[in-house]
């Protein structure tokens, strides 16, 4: 493919940033965005950076109809050097591609969006927050645009690159958080769109989302869909339990997201020389080693979540508290690792961070 320039406007109006120190998560953007178009005659083309400003759309748009749209979630931060830094983005890309194909989106350029997203990220870099728990959450997203009711692939689609500043995802911060496990609803099942990053999963995990909310649960674990039996995810996290030492994993089936933390979680335990696995698990043998008090930890895992420690689940009448719901030795450890790399403050064994920008260049 050739090289595409990338086209940049710069905006006339910044805005102000957000307070640091009250930063909630996703709800402020930058001042900028990366766009680019697709026609099915032209592939993708025009890759431009552009003030932050609302779409419009025709309301015919199938994204609007049939869900046709893919997204991602990476983080950038900055170092105690004012180094900017990303984390595995390039893991992001191959992912996106993967639910491209999925939702029958045409694949992108990875390089050329990285590209666009490392010159996005420059123009802005003044909007990283460097406070503690604190990063610039990236949403790259891909929308079918085409005006059309039939129930196609779209011809013609927009990618955008969106940044926010922001803190936890969790209102409990780093501390633990309640999950209910789900015993109505199914997230997804295999041969679904469960290992897609589409919205379609999203939507569908809200009603449950909801009841769990009302009955004081920050998410729900979600079950397999067709024997309510294995443990899959939570929806914005990958799950890990530690059972008697052993570090447990639901393994990727078709149905749970491949998760980039996740991915990064299993390369650290291996490095650390802790028994790892990833296998089916069932809510009963979980509940079974609470009863015989091995469940030692639990902890999900996301680039959004990070490593949030699960101090209680609740399946039907069974009300666990793991660990006395409090952090574990391990997810503690994790958490201090993952983002101690992400930060600079940690050495990167396995050579996941890029630097693309320094606050200190002038631009
Ligand atoms: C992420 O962790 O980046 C996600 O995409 C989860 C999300 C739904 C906030």
């Amino acid at each position: 493919m050739t090289k595409q320039t990338i086209r940049v406007e710069l905006t006339s109006a910044k805005k102000p940033k957000p307070d640091p120190n009250q930063l909630a998560f996703g709800r402020v953007f930058t001042d900028h965005m990366f766009v680019m178009d697709y026609a099915a005659d032209q592939g993708w083309f025009d890759p431009r950076i552009i003030p932050y400003q609302a779409v419009s759309l025709d309301p015919a748009a199938m994204v609007y109809h049939y869900g046709q749209t893919v997204f991602e979630g990476l983080k950038a931060y900055v170092t105690n050097s004012d180094q900017v830094l990303l984390f595995r983005p390039d893991k992001n890309m191959e992912r996106l591609n993967k639910s491209n194909d999925r939702i029958c989106i045409p694949q992108i350029d990875e390089e050329q969006v990285l590209e666009g997203l490392k010159q996005l990220i420059a123009i802005d870099k003044d909007w990283i927050p460097k406070a503690e728990g604190t990063s610039l959450y990236i949403r790259p997203f891909i929308i079918a645009t085409e005006p059309f009711l039939g129930v196609a692939a779209s011809h013609t689609y927009k990618l955008f690159i969106i940044l926010s500043p922001v803190g936890s995802y969790y209102k409990e911060g780093i501390k633990p958080v309640k999950i209910a496990v789900e015993s109505e609803f199914v997230r997804a099942v295999r041969g679904g769109t469960g290992n897609a990053k589409t919205a379609g999963n999203y939507a569908s995990s809200l009603k449950a989302q909801q009841i769990a909310e009302e009955r004081g649960f920050s998410q729900v674990l979600w079950l397999d869909g067709i024997k309510k039996k294995y443990i899959e995810e939570v929806g914005s996290m990958n799950i890990f339990f530690k059972i008697n030492g052993e570090i447990i994993t639901p393994m990727l089936n078709g149905s749970i997201l491949e998760g980039i933390t996740r991915n990064s979680v299993l390369n650290l335990l291996e490095h650390w020389g802790v028994p790892v696995t990833e296998r089916k698990i069932s809510v009963d043998e979980v509940i079974q080693a609470h009863k015989d008090g091995i469940l030692e930890e639990a902890f999900g895992t996301g680039t959004a979540a990070v490593i949030s420690p699960v101090g209680e689940l609740i399946w039907q009448d069974e009300n666990l508290i793991i660990n006395h719901g409090e952090t574990g030795e391990i997810a503690k450890k994790l958490y201090n690792t993952i983002t101690g790399i992400q930060k600079g403050t940690e050495p990167d064994p396995f050579g996941w961070t890029t630097e693309v920008a320094s606050l200190s260049e002038s631009k």
